[in-house]
């Protein structure tokens, strides 16, 4: 059986636009808008429903199996509110602006560096200081979007969001990243768990943001689920060439800063080079790389796009933004970021604690490289990628690792010998913790094409010849064969073929 089909290489299908990825998502319980029954709901938020869940955890899945257990990485899981000393040292809260400014008329609020780069065509630095952005607007006579009216004084917008914390309300801010944590508790864990650089530690987990214009749902939310990396290093000595050997035949595509053309591919050991000879960020490029292509994003639309200076977040001094090419364009995935020991040594600083280590014969304070996966705009662009119409049928077609359901089990007719056996299988597939799905309403087609349009990549229905001599037949989603086997192969069959598929 096919497993999967390059979304390109069938002639007959459809693209699904935006707004089929959204009714979808709506209609199917993938995602939508939290507090929806309510008006007051702020944009920006958005509930995973049953099938959006599924997607999720498998998604987690794999990054852990591919990323954090790969790499024999530790993972953590830190505290949501993080008290206002912690934002004061890391910078973020004199540097996690966006610029704002408001309509003196009709209130309406906007980014200034967006706005006045869509309305003149310029490369607008959203690090420009408020005066600054005031004689843009002054220079090209820029007014309301919405009414016309005059803009007010641009300010600096701080997008953490504010908590009070106990009867005093104390100052403290919900995370908006899941990194400060590792950075937190990095003094600790190198001593409890005896680490030895270079060594990752992961989180996965939710980060908030006040973005001024939250937009095209999963792709910028003010609430959204990141899966993080800080991997702690020693700038001094070279890496394990061992572990670089192993993904050696891994290529990379690296746009450079500037920019002249498109991104070129290239080999570990170029990569290297254009890494200013760090191997380290080579070696997890590469992992990362591996573990989109293996959740079904191909080689050829995703990009290590380096950031200008002027792009770069304040805390990194070379940041490349890993993107996959969609329907909505070029969009960042995972923010790629040479932190160097820039929070280490501001918590050090701050907290008068000692975070430096001994490495080998050495104290010294680590520097870190940074894997930051946005995953719910992950979830998204896979669905981008992969929902397509073809001529008789919406398919979904994500990899079955990823699919939210790996099988439906059917009974071909609604009659008790049937069901009674369907019911059999489907429960014994559920307690071997398979995600599958019970269906028994229905014709048999509409059950084949509801499966299909949320991604469950095999159907197996219980026929006559089951009765007879415990077989089954398994139809495959995207090529809609089908093959009969028997009962007890049903289990085995579908684990090889969720797990051997890349
Ligand atoms: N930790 C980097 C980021 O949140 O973008």
């Amino acid at each position: 059986m096919t497993s999967n089909v390059n979304p390109s290489a069938v002639s007959t299908e459809k693209k699904a636009t935006y707004e089929d990825i959204l009714r979808l998502a709506l209609e199917r319980g993938f995602f939508y808008p939290s507090a929806e029954i309510y008006n007051d709901a702020a944009a920006g938020f958005w509930d995973y429903g049953p099938l959006g869940f599924l997607m999720k955890s498998n998604f987690i899945r794999e990054w852990r199996r591919r990323l954090v257990n790969f790499d024999e990485m530790l993972e953590i899981d830190g505290s949501l509110i993080l008290p206002k000393s912690v934002f004061e040292a890391s910078g973020h809260l004199s540097s996690l602006v966006d610029p704002l400014v408001q309509c003196t008329k009709c209130g309406n609020r906007i980014r200034a560096d967006k706005y006045i780069s869509e309305k003149t065509g310029l490369q607008i630095d959203e690090r420009l200081s408020p005066e600054e952005f005031q004689e843009l607007i002054q220079k090209y006579n820029l007014k309301c979007p919405k009414c016309g009216g005059e803009l007010g004084k641009p300010i600096q917008f701080n997008m953490m969001f504010r908590v009070g914390v106990g009867t005093e309300n104390a100052d403290a801010y919900l995370r908006p990243e899941t990194a400060q944590s590792i950075f937190l508790d990095f003094s600790r864990l190198s001593k409890t768990m005896r680490i030895k650089l270079p060594k990752g530690i992961a989180q996965v987990g939710k980060s908030f943001r006040n973005e001024i214009s939250p937009r095209q749902s999963l792709v910028r939310l003010r609430e959204l689920i990141q899966a993080e990396i800080e991997v702690f290093f020693n700038p001094k000595p070279s890496f394990d060439p061992g572990k670089l050997a192993k993904l050696k035949d891994t290529r990379l595509n690296v746009l450079s800063f500037p920019y002249t053309g498109e991104a070129k591919e290239v080999e570990l050991e170029d990569a290297v080079k254009i890494f200013g000879g760090m191997e380290i960020i080579a070696y997890y490029f590469a992992l990362l790389q591996r573990f989109y292509e293996a959740v079904g994003f191909e080689k050829s639309n995703t990009r290590f796009r380096e950031l200008s200076p002027s792009d770069r977040a304040f805390y990194t001094t070379s940041s490349f933004d890993f993107e996959v090419k969609t329907s909505l364009g070029w969009n960042e995935l995972v923010a790629c970021n040479y932190r160097t020991d820039y929070d280490l040594s501001n918590h050090t600083r701050a907290s008068k604690k000692d975070l430096s280590v001994m490495d080998d014969e050495t104290k010294i304070v680590p520097h870190v490289v940074e894997l930051s996966l946005g995953v719910d705009r992950s979830l998204f662009y896979l669905l981008d990628s992969y929902f397509v119409h073809e001529s008789n049928r919406d398919v979904l077609r994500l990899r079955p690792s990823i699919s939210p359901y790996l099988a439906a089990v059917f009974p071909l007719l609604s009659k008790p010998e049937f069901e009674d056996k369907a019911r059999a299988v489907y429960d014994s597939l559920k307690t071997e913790d398979f995600a599958v799905f019970y269906d028994s309403s229905g014709n048999i087609g509409r059950r084949y094409r509801r499966m299909d349009e949320v991604g469950t990549p095999y159907c197996i229905t219980i026929d006559p010849q089951s009765l007879d001599d415990n077989t089954v037949t398994i139809r495959e989603r995207d090529s809609m064969k089908q093959e009969r086997i028997p009962i007890n192969e049903v289990s085995t069959r579908l684990r090889a073929l969720r797990d051997n598929v890349k």
